[in-house]
């Protein structure tokens, strides 16, 4: 069957592509960084948990405090390029969704069970002893799972030519794992969990040591270094996924081709002083150095998006209905929310260092 009948017509748009395409980009950049934040700081806090036999260490503490708004924060910036990515893509990752459906609508069950979990784990006397390091591997597991969900849902939106499998399994229990880029891809997004989440650490305890409070100052060492090293795991992932890339993707010959080729590259080179920043304990420049990587990176996913799509469908395809209006209203209510959100972030912090500092 010539798998180009299965795909849907799509919706018309109110107003050109590039507009979604760039909320799109912008919003997944930072639900991404969120989430490496929440899954990375959990596992780092998981494996210190497991090594000294309970979660009493700085880490865990913190990773306790923070985790409930790492995942309101991660789901809700999850939605915004949830609502772009439908606009833009929508006739192919309902099909997808359709297709993995079980895997699909289980999410919701395993987010608000990991979000329950991370309120159990949240206890201030710290009563669960040996339990919370169960809690937390509940936790890391559930967050790994979801994330094996989408991107095999992302991964097999781009794999038109897998969907035929359907008419052989109809019970909405397929996967991408035969796509031999869907496992490096998966490891690609948790290694660099590990590393955020480890600078995330790194990050935090520096502000506190600037604060004066040298209580956790071993962490900045700790989360620097997990960082730096999963970072160089991460080069030879990315290195395996590159290898795992359809032949002629990379082609000179096409523009599209050229930039991904040219966004790996520069990834690949910025992030090498991230390591180096990583391995000296410069957690600030480590920072900045890393969030241009990922920036690069959210760039070459898109473009390599676009080229596995190519044959099938382009975005610019897409029938504009033009209609202004509904897009003014929504920037000007996001950048509302968008204070709303930093002023409630601010109030939340301000709070906490004046009972930090009142205990
Ligand atoms: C809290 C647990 C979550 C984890 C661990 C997680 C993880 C991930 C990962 C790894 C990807 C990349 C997939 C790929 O490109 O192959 C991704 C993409 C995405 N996530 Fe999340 N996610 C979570 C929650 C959510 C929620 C609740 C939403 C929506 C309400 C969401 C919306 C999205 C969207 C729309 C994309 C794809 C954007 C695009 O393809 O441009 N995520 N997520």
């Amino acid at each position: 069957m010539d798998p180009a009948a299965l795909l849907p017509v799509p919706d018309a748009i109110p107003v050109p592509w590039g507009w979604f395409h760039a909320l799109l980009l912008l919003t997944f950049l930072v639900h991404i960084l969120l989430m490496n934040t929440m899954v990375g700081s959990a596992f780092i806090a998981l494996v210190s948990s497991c090594r000294r036999g309970s979660t009493a260490t700085p880490c865990s503490e913190f990773v306790s405090r923070i985790l409930p708004f790492l995942i309101a924060f991660t789901v809700n910036f999850g939605v915004a390029p949830l609502l772009f990515v439908q606009v833009l893509y929508g006739h192919l990752l309902s099909t997808s969704s359709i297709l993995m459906a079980v895997y699909w609508l289980a999410v919701i069950g395993l987010l608000i069970s990991a979000y329950t979990l991370a309120y159990l784990f949240q206890n201030p006397a710290n009563t669960l002893g040996l339990g919370g390091v169960v809690v937390l591997l509940l936790i890391v597991s559930l967050f790994a799972a979801i994330a094996f969900v989408f991107v095999n849902n992302i991964g097999m939106m781009q794999n038109i030519s897998s969907w035929s499998r359907y008419f052989a399994q109809p019970k909405g229990l397929l996967l991408n794992l035969e796509d031999p880029m869907q496992l490096p891809r998966y490891l690609h997004f948790l290694t660099s969990s590990v590393a955020v989440g480890g600078l995330a650490i790194a990050g935090y305890f520096h502000w506190q040591r600037k604060r004066g409070d040298w209580g956790g100052m071993d962490w900045i060492r700790i989360g620097c270094r997990w960082f730096s090293f999963s970072t160089m795991v991460n080069v030879l992932i990315g290195l395996w996924f590159l290898f795992t890339l359809p032949q002629g993707i990379l082609s000179p010959a096409t523009l599209d081709g050229r930039l991904l080729a040219a966004t790996l590259a520069g990834g690949l080179v910025l992030s090498l002083p991230a390591i180096r920043a990583g391995l000296s304990g410069r957690v600030v420049p480590a920072i900045w150095w890393i969030l241009a990587t990922v920036i690069l990176m959210v760039v070459a996913r898109d473009l390599l998006r676009r080229a596995l799509l190519a044959p099938w469908f382009n975005p610019s395809q897409l029938r504009v209905e033009p209609s202004f209006a509904p897009l003014v209203l929504f920037l000007v209510i996001l950048v509302l929310g968008m204070g709303l959100i930093g002023w409630m972030a601010l109030f939340t912090l301000r709070g906490r260092t004046k009972n930090g500092t009142q205990s």
